[in-house]
């Protein structure tokens, strides 16, 4: 059976801040899911990471199909009318265009797809980050699907041995979608030299060489190219098949005990560690760190098993105690140098006035 997942997501407004949606709110948007995706999905799972809130769906529409993604948006827009009755704070953040047109890509939600035919047992991981932008994945899946120091799959299981595809996106793009394929291993250096810009260059999918089909899919949305200012970060969503022709999902997962740092933290204007928390976490310390959760299925004829949370295990503790760690490095330089982002990914416009308003003060010296 081929079947669609679809994952949309968006901020639409939260508690005390930048936290997390309040219990009124997920209730409406699990509620009109429930209610409108009656003949249109087979399954879906709502939840949330941080402040945002994702909607997991399955159906046998494709990708991009207009009544999903007009159903998600519709959800939003009445998650947001709750949002606004409690006062929450950024209401319908995420929402940037007034009126539906084709499908929510281009709007504010984020959205990763992927539309497969069904493995007789299909597991994936679902995963969602927030206070940080797309790029936060390049590391953790170049080491997952490239790098047989994590994934001992590409040098012990023969449904691995000719690589994978990544497709990269260039995000400062935004007139034309611009992606190039490249394979592993034998291009393993110019994927190095593009995923090392995260801000710029962003892993889209990845594809097994062996069987040409798709494992990976993330939602590449800037929002500040949307909107032309700060409307907050991208928080992304990725969808992982695994096992099998794919890394395990054990090998999916260990590069993120790294906490390696990614552009986001407080304001979007930072860089902080990626911590691997438990489903449902929340923000807290410099509105962050930068976090990322991940739920884990089966999938059979589009019916969901319930999630297994693959960040809540003891080890993962003692990764976390450790990124609290590197954390607190971090902001102990306050903005200085590497802390704070560079100037092109300031969130905030109001720096641009002020170092206009010095530049007039400068005086030239002979
Ligand atoms: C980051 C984020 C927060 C806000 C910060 C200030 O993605 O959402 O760090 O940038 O809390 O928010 P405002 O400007 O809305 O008061
Ligand atoms: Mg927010
Ligand atoms: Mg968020």
């Amino acid at each position: 059976m081929k079947i669609t997942l679809s994952i949309l997501k968006a901020d639409i407004g939260s508690i005390g801040g930048h936290i997390t949606p309040s219990r009124a709110l997920l209730e409406e948007v699990n509620k009109f899911v429930k209610e409108n995706g009656k003949n249109l999905i087979i399954d879906f799972y709502t939840s949330h990471t941080g402040d945002d809130i994702a909607i997991l769906c399955t159906h046998e529409r494709g990708v991009l199909d207009e009544k999903i993604h007009k159903m998600a948006w519709d959800a939003f827009i009445a998650g947001t009318e709750v949002a606004k009755k409690q006062g929450l704070y950024g209401a319908g953040q995420d929402l940037l265009k007034d009126a539906f047109s084709g499908n929510i890509k281009g709007m504010g939600p984020a959205v990763a797809e992927l539309e497969f035919e069904e493995r007789p047992n299909e597991p994936f991981i679902f995963f969602a980050a927030d206070k940080t932008d797309p790029g936060c994945y390049n590391l953790p899946f170049y080491l997952a699907f490239a790098d047989p120091m994590y994934c001992a799959g590409l040098i012990l299981s023969p449904k691995m041995s000719d690589g994978f595809t990544f497709r990269i996106i260039d995000v400062e793009h935004t007139e034309k979608d611009k992606v190039i394929d490249l394979n592993s291993p034998e291009d393993l250096y110019d994927i190095a030299a593009l995923l090392r810009d995260g801000e710029r260059y962003v892993i889209e999918s990845v594809f097994s060489r062996s069987t040409g089909n798709q494992s990976v899919s993330i939602s590449t949305t800037r929002l500040h190219n949307i909107a032309g200012k700060y409307t907050g970060k991208d928080d992304p969503v990725a969808l992982v098949r695994v096992q099998g022709e794919f890394p395990a999902t054990g090998e999916v997962l260990a590069p993120f005990h790294i906490g390696h740092y990614v552009a986001g933290f407080m304001r979007g204007s930072h860089n902080g560690p990626l911590m691997p928390c438990k489903l449902n976490s929340t923000i807290s310390f410099f509105d962050g760190p930068p976090v990322v959760t991940g739920a884990a299925f089966c999938v059979r004829e589009g019916k969901l098993t319930e999630p297994a949370d693959v960040f809540d295990h003891p080890y993962w503790d003692h990764v976390r105690d450790r990124i609290s760690e590197k954390a607190t490095a971090i902001r102990q330089q306050g903005f200085s140098g590497p802390a704070m982002l560079p100037f092109s990914e300031l969130e905030y416009g109001g720096i641009v006035e002020k170092l206009e308003k010095l530049d007039k003060k400068f005086k030239l010296r002979d």
